[in-house]
């Protein structure tokens, strides 16, 4: 039974016997000094009784048998009873006796979200574990929680990488090692212009959906899907193939999402960028802080496929709630976003977009720490 409920019909039967009438209205506690949980009917079914609260609180108190239950009863102010449950009783509730909603929701996470170009790094470990942790609490408050790890699957790093896999002689056993994998595909692309068209060519067929091409890419995105995987079981992480919606995965939608815009007359070009500008992004200067939705060469951005993805989850998924795990720099970014979404209708169903923001990891020159999860953990 919900504790909640218990210790409503515990009182209860106390007001029976005491010939008083009513609800113990029994509420999580306001603050934790008040212990667990307070009732708050006593004093209405004092009034009723015509009687001084305080002295109806103290009869209710002799009369609650709460042995092994509560460990700590209380009266307080005009005639509540502060409760705080016995350790031992705690020791035996399910999680969701103590914590269930009343109001259960369906709740996206979006969390991990690595960019499977690199081994996943030491900063994505920190949004996956407190992400984590959200979705635990929640779906045992009873939610219906959708993970959403929205990995990095797509973009302009990724022609380089398949540029060198074609170079490189697509040897597998060197692709296993991605981190090196890309210093040496960078390398390559710093060094030789004859590269780096080869690799824009790249994008272009990557995105234009040429099926070589995407086998290439789809080749990268395993092996390193697989590497998260390992790290996800080895800290108990409950992250599954089947939460993945990267990326990638919105490509389709990413031409109405700009045609949504310009026909709400919010796209305005700038240097040959479609961009929106929304007045309460200003900076200190004043000057207001575009959202950048597609490049001139046509290629879209990192704010696109989130526009889709807000679409996706309050109309597809029908979320009520999202939240968002990065590190506080996207801060901008997810404001800007959420105001977006609803200024343009992609926020379907006015779902509230919460951006949890944490802490970056630094190491210990103050730096940005960008150690691959693997190594850190010495993933055996
Ligand atoms: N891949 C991104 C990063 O590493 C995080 C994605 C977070 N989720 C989102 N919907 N933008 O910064």
């Amino acid at each position: 039974m919900h504790v909640k409920a218990l210790l409503a019909e515990s009182i209860e039967a106390a007001f029976t016997r005491l010939g008083l009438t009513g609800d113990a209205l029994v509420q999580v506690a306001a603050r934790p000094e008040y212990g667990d949980y307070q009732a708050n009917g006593i004093m209405a079914a004092a009034k009723r009784a015509g009687r001084n609260p305080r002295e109806v609180a103290a009869e209710v108190l002799a009369e609650l048998d709460l042995k092994g239950v509560a460990h700590n009863l209380e009266i307080a102010g005009p005639g509540f009873i502060n409760i705080t449950l016995a350790p031992e009783f705690l020791a035996t509730v399910q999680p969701g006796e103590v914590l269930a909603s009343s109001a259960p929701k369906t709740i996206v996470v979006d969390y991990s979200a690595p960019n499977l170009a690199k081994e996943m790094h030491v900063g994505h470990l920190r949004g996956t574990s407190i992400g984590d942790c959200l979705v635990r609490v929640l779906e045992a408050q009873g939610h219906t929680v959708l993970r959403q790890n929205h990995v990095g699957d797509w973009g302009t790093q990724f022609g380089m990488l398949i540029t060198y896999l074609r170079e490189s002689g697509e040897q597998s056993d060197e692709l296993q090692d991605l981190e090196r994998f890309y210093v040496s595909a960078k390398q390559r692309f710093d060094d030789d212009p004859a590269f780096q068209d080869a690799a824009r060519q790249a994008v272009v067929d990557l995105q234009g959906g040429d099926p070589a091409t995407l086998a290439e890419w789809q080749r990268f995105i395993d092996i390193s899907l697989s590497h998260c995987q390992a790290i996800y079981d080895r800290l108990g992480i409950t992250l599954r193939s089947e939460h993945t919606q990267g990326e990638s995965a919105y490509n389709a939608m990413l031409p109405d999402v700009i045609e949504t815009l310009r026909a709400q007359g919010l796209l305005q070009n700038s240097d040959g960028a479609q961009c929106v500008f929304l007045e309460q992004f200003k900076n200190k200067k004043g000057d207001i802080q575009p959202i950048i939705v597609q490049k001139s060469d046509g290629g879209y951005l990192y704010a696109t496929t989130d526009l889709a993805a807000v679409q996706y989850r309050t109309d597809d998924l029908q979320a009520e709630r999202a939240l968002y795990l990065t590190d506080a720099r996207q801060a901008l970014h997810f404001q800007q976003i959420f105001a977006l979404s609803a200024a343009a209708g992609f926020n379907r169903n006015g779902a509230s977009l919460e951006h949890m923001a944490h802490g970056s990891v630094l190491g210990l020159d103050g730096q940005l720490d960008h150690t691959a999860v693997a190594g850190f953990i010495r993933l055996a």
